[in-house]
């Protein structure tokens, strides 16, 4: 010990002597017996509860406080996630105070995350989902895990091409979402504006005045197979929920609704026919992929010929066509060359017209004179790094988060996914306070790579090895022996 400061005053060891008790360790005062009592009686007391619990293999008394409200139901059977064995080796002593990552995956299929960069080893299940604090929810997870990878990710892995610097949700500290600046700068494959359509008296192919809802176009894909669609194609089924497709990798049991895309059969065709010829009134039935396409010279001959058999007088008409080659050359004598001319004509109409009116063209593909679409690319996530759900948000309009611009001006690129800051408004915060809603990093996105068509996963557990009691037998449905 180092030495004391010099004192103020000094104190002389006699003067010191007179302020103790020198008889005080000789004989107990009152006081203290009494507390030794009960200390003694504390002990015994204790040496019986522990015994107790020994004697009925109870563990819940080693417990550092108890375990997250999903588990509660087998908290009291350590044994179950304190594993003896680890890694297949076995513990000294029969209890580890470690919970192994085998523990967890003998109840749970978690699959990695998407790639671990540098580090090795992914970190382990009870560093993210924290055991004995209580009945929590054990997915909230706290952002730190996350920021400690994702906050300089370049360390993880120098050529990502995400996002590299992600600090938390508020301000600055989370960057634009990547699909809503990639937007600005691709023009869409489907030429639709909003503007055109919503807001205004539209005319159906019936002369019907209607109009639009988001929800004749957009349903959650939960509800499109519900009722059906307004505008659709009277002669055809109407369609059935789409199948999820692997760019919907979300946990199977979540509630994350996402909306439908449009398409022609189910949304267009009730206002927009698809009209290849003056003469013949006919209207297309929609190609649904580029092989269809290429089936539409057969189509087209096919409806000519038919259309020439029950009108041989057409052959005596001089066909006035916009394409200027063929003004040139002389009126068809015979139905065969009659119907080549039709087929040319209509094409070109096509692809100069009926399809341009939806479609960005890519250049004319060889043999046909046919235009070639380029493909929608609509998916049911746009943002496939995050989960959306349109069910939590049913309170919100849909203009309110999907501004679409209200200016005439067709030229103008529609920006309607929502940017961070709408978000933002009100996901800022934990809501133990008042006037904010969660904006963990677990809210928006999933750290496992769920895959809805996963493997059969192999129980291992009874019920009476969970809860540790056994149970009345459930009530035999089958007739005891001797009735009728
Ligand atoms: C659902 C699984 C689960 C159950 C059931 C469970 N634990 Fe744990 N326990 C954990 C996890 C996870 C940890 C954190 C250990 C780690 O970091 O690996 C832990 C840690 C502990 C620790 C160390 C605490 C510390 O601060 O380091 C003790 C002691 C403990 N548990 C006792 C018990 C006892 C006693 C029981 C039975 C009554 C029990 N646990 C039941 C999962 C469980
Ligand atoms: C004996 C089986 C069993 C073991 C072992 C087990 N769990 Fe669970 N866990 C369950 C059940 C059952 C549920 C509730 C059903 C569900 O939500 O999937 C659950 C729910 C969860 C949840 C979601 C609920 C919430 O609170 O957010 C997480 C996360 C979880 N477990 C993680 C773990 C981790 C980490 C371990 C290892 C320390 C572990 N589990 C060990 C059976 C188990
Ligand atoms: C051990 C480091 C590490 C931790 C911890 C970590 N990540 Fe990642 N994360 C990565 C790496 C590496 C990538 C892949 C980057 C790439 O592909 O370029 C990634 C990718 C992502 C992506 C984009 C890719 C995708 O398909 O979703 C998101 C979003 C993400 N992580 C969120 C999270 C969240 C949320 C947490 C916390 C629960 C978390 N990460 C924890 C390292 C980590
Ligand atoms: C007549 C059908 C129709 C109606 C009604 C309609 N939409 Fe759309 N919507 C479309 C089409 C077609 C696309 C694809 C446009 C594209 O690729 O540019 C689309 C795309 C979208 C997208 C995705 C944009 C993107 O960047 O990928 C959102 C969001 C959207 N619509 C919201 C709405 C909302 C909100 C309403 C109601 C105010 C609405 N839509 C009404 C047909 C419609
Ligand atoms: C209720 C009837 C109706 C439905 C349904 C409808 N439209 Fe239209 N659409 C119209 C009318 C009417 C116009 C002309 C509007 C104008 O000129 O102001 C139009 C104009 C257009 C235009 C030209 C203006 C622009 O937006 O660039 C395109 C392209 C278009 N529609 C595509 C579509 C697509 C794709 C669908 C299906 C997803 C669709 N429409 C569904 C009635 C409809
Ligand atoms: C009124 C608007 C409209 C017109 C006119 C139209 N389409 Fe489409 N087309 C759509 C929409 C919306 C989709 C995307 C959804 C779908 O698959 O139906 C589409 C999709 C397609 C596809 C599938 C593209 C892919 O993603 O693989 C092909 C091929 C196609 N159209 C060809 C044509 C051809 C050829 C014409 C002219 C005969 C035509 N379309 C006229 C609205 C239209
Ligand atoms: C709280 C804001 C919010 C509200 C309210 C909202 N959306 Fe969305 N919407 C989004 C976000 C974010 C996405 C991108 C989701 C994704 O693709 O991951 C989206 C995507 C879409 C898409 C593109 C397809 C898809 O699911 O990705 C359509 C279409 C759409 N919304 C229509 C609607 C309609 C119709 C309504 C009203 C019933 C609506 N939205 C209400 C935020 C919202
Ligand atoms: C009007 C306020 C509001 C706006 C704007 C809003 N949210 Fe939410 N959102 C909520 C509330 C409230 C919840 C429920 C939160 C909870 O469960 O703690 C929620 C839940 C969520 C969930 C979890 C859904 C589930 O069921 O698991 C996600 C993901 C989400 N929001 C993403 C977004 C995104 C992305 C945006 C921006 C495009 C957005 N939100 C805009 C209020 C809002
Ligand atoms: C309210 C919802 C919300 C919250 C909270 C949130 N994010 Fe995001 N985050 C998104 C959306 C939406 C995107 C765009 C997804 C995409 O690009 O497909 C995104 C993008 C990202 C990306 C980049 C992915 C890419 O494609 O570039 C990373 C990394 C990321 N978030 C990490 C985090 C981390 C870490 C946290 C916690 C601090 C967090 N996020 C909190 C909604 C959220
Ligand atoms: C870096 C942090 C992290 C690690 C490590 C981690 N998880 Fe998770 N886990 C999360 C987050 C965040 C969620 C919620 C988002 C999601 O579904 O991916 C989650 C969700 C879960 C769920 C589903 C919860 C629900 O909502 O029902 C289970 C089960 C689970 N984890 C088990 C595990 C197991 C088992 C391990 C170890 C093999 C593990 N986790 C490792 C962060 C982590």
């Amino acid at each position: 010990m180092a030495e004391q400061p010099p004192l103020r005053r000094a104190r002389t060891a006699k003067w010191l002597s007179g302020r103790y008790d020198l008889n005080y360790f000789k004989g107990g005062t009152g006081f203290s017996r009494w507390r030794l009592g009960f200390c003694l009686i504390l002990a015994v007391v204790a040496l019986v509860w522990l015994g107790g619990e020994l004697a009925a293999k109870r563990q819940t008394i080693y417990s550092a406080g108890s375990v997250s409200a999903a588990h509660s139901f087998f908290g009291s059977r350590c044994e179950v996630c304190h594993t003896t064995m680890i890694k297949g080796v076995r513990q000294v002593g029969g209890f580890s105070q470690t919970a192994s990552d085998e523990a967890c995956l003998s109840c749970h299929q978690a699959p990695d995350h998407h790639s671990q960069g540098t580090q090795p080893q992914s970190p382990s299940c009870s560093s993210c989902h924290v055991e004995h604090q209580g009945p929590v929810r054990l997915a909230h997870v706290q952002d730190a895990q996350c920021l400690s990878c994702h906050s300089d990710l370049k360390e993880q892995k120098r050529d990502t091409l995400i996002a590299a610097h992600v600090r938390g949700f508020e301000g600055s500290q989370h960057p634009e979402f990547a699909p809503v600046l990639k937007r600005l700068d691709t023009p869409p494959a489907i030429i639709f504006h909003h503007v055109a359509h919503m807001g205004k008296s539209l005319k159906t192919l019936n002369q019907d005045l209607v109009a639009l809802q988001c929800a004749d176009c957009h349903r959650p894909l939960a509800a499109a197979g519900h009722s059906d669609w307004k505008y659709r194609q009277i002669d055809l089924p109407s369609e059935t929920t789409p199948a999820p497709d692997a760019s919907h990798r979300v946990r199977p049991d979540s509630r994350r609704e996402l909306m439908t895309m449009p398409s022609y059969t189910q949304q267009c065709a009730g206002c927009h026919d698809l009209k290849f010829d003056s003469l013949v009134a006919d209207s297309l039935k929609h190609p649904e992929s580029q092989k269809d396409v290429l089936a539409l010279p057969g189509i087209l001959q096919q409806k000519f010929q038919d259309y020439i058999r029950r009108h041989p007088e057409a052959l005596r008409e001089t066909p006035q066509t916009r394409i200027p080659e063929q003004n040139s050359t002389p009126a068809p004598r015979d139905p065969d060359t009659w119907v080549q001319l039709r087929v040319a004509r209509a094409e070109h109409f096509l692809g100069q017209n009926t399809c341009k009116y939806c479609h960005q063209l890519e250049p004319m593909s060889g043999a046909a004179g046919l235009p070639r679409v380029k493909e929608s690319g609509f998916k049911p996530r746009q943002m496939v790094n995050a989960v959306f759900s349109h069910e939590a948000h049913i309170s919100v309009t849909c203009e309110s988060c999907h501004v679409f611009s209200h200016s005439d001006n067709l030229q103008v690129t529609e920006k309607l996914l929502p940017g961070i800051a709408t978000c933002q408004a009100c996901h800022n915060g934990t809501p133990a306070q008042e006037g904010k809603a969660e904006n963990g990093c677990f809210l928006c996105h999933q750290y496992h790579k769920w895959d809805p068509q996963r493997e059969m996963f192999p129980s291992k557990y009874t019920i009476e090895q969970l809860t540790g009691t056994s149970r009345a037998a459930d009530k035999q449905t089958e007739k005891p022996a001797g009735e009728k």
